[in-house]
């Protein structure tokens, strides 16, 4: 078996309303697919978190050490790319590129075998995951405190038994924000906040001190990921756990924050931790240390179904009769292509979604959508 081609799809859809996060401004979708082909027709994909053009540049490069390859031979590639841009890479888009061409790697191989990415990686302890819903994003035009709570209380309505929050926007206003999303949905809900690195440490320490009694699950992502003991000061100057990782990326930018605790709650990414390759040992680190595994997920359907393989096949940490599980980061903002790209739609029910079982990822592309939303030129 051999890989004779890499092909990226970029996809787009332009908002009508645009949203921002503390730290980003959306004013359309735009997400990148990773196809590769083997010389006996099977075809895997993956999907690169993060900006689509610059990360089909990366997976561009790349290609020219695939071509040729066992794709089987997943360690051999995933060390070999890694290595081809080391001293320029190590973490960032060369990491999120080599993510996509990892998990398209892990699709061909369950392909091969006709049996589930989860099962390669040693087996499936749940069939399925109760979802979250991550929205509540400062929306044009409208007043955040009074939208989120709509938000939420919609997402509770759904069967949704937790969502998250994007905080970041100021202590006050944030804090008005999160005790009207309580007050909406009552005390059953499970709230997370989300910062999007958007505080410093003095105001993520006033939010949290102010924040804990409204009874939430995790703060995420408080002050930004380069600056460890700001993370390390917030986790001990203000009682909510802390959870962060999505953009720290392979096992030596996890070593650091795991080793020295800058987080209750770690989230890899599947699409730019390093792949499934790469975030099995991450996991097993996290284990290792007693930092608890939330994966972080945002994108296409590409990127859910690689993160609930993941899920079906994370080792409960401690094992025990009812054990802590997964729960899956379900985006619930505006994308149109998010789930069109599939033919079989990844959705939840009551709040739970059902991992798939089908080989690989357990899904088929619907090379349809792929035409009907790809990126413009401009
Ligand atoms: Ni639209
Ligand atoms: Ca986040």
């Amino acid at each position: 078996m051999k890989i004779v081609a890499v092909r990226t799809h970029l996809l787009e859809h332009k908002l009508d309303v645009a949203f921002e996060s503390a730290s980003m401004r959306f004013d359309r979708r735009a997400h990148v697919l990773v196809e590769i082909e083997c010389d006996d027709g099977t075809t895997g994909w993956g999907e690169c978190l993060g900006p689509a053009r610059p990360n089909a540049a990366v997976v561009a490069a790349y290609a020219n050490w695939l071509i040729g390859e066992n794709p089987l031979e997943n360690e051999k590639i995933w060390a070999r790319l890694y290595n081809a841009l080391r001293d320029q890479g190590q973490r960032g888009l060369t990491i999120t590129a080599l993510s996509g061409i990892d998990i398209a790697l892990w699709d061909i191989k369950g392909k091969r075998f006709g049996v589930p990415i989860s099962t390669l990686l040693g087996g499936r302890f749940r069939e399925s995951v109760k979802a979250y819903a991550t929205g509540s994003f400062k929306r044009d035009g409208v007043d955040r405190v009074e939208d989120n709570a709509t938000d939420v209380a919609r997402y509770w309505a759904e069967g949704f038994h937790a969502t998250k929050l994007k905080i970041g926007f100021g202590v006050e206003e944030d804090l008005r924000v999160v005790r009207a999303a309580r007050e909406a949905v009552g005390s059953d809900m499970r709230i997370m906040v989300d910062a999007n690195h958007g505080y410093d440490a003095v105001e993520a320490i006033r939010f949290g001190q102010a924040a804990a009694e409204l009874n939430i699950d995790w703060f995420e992502e408080p002050v930004v990921p380069e600056q460890l003991a700001a993370y390390r000061e917030v986790r001990a100057r203000q009682p909510i756990p802390v959870a962060g990782g999505e953009t720290w990326h392979t096992r030596w930018g996890m070593k650091e924050p795991v080793e020295t605790r800058c987080v209750d709650i770690l989230q890899p990414d599947l699409a730019g931790v390093g792949g499934f390759t790469e975030a099995k040992r991450v996991a097993d680190m996290a284990a290792l240390h007693g930092v608890r595994v939330v994966p972080h997920v945002w994108g296409t359907a590409v990127h859910i179904a690689a993160a609930l393989q993941f899920m079906a096949s994370m080792v409960p940490s401690p094992v025990r009769l009812n054990p802590i599980e997964p729960i899956l980061e379900f985006d619930r903002t505006h994308n149109p292509f998010r789930q069109a790209i599939i033919k079989t739609p990844i959705e939840h029910v009551n709040g739970v979604v059902v991992i798939p079982n089908g080989p690989g990822l357990g899904i088929e592309i619907n090379r349809d959508a792929l035409v009907e939303f790809r990126m413009g030129d401009a």
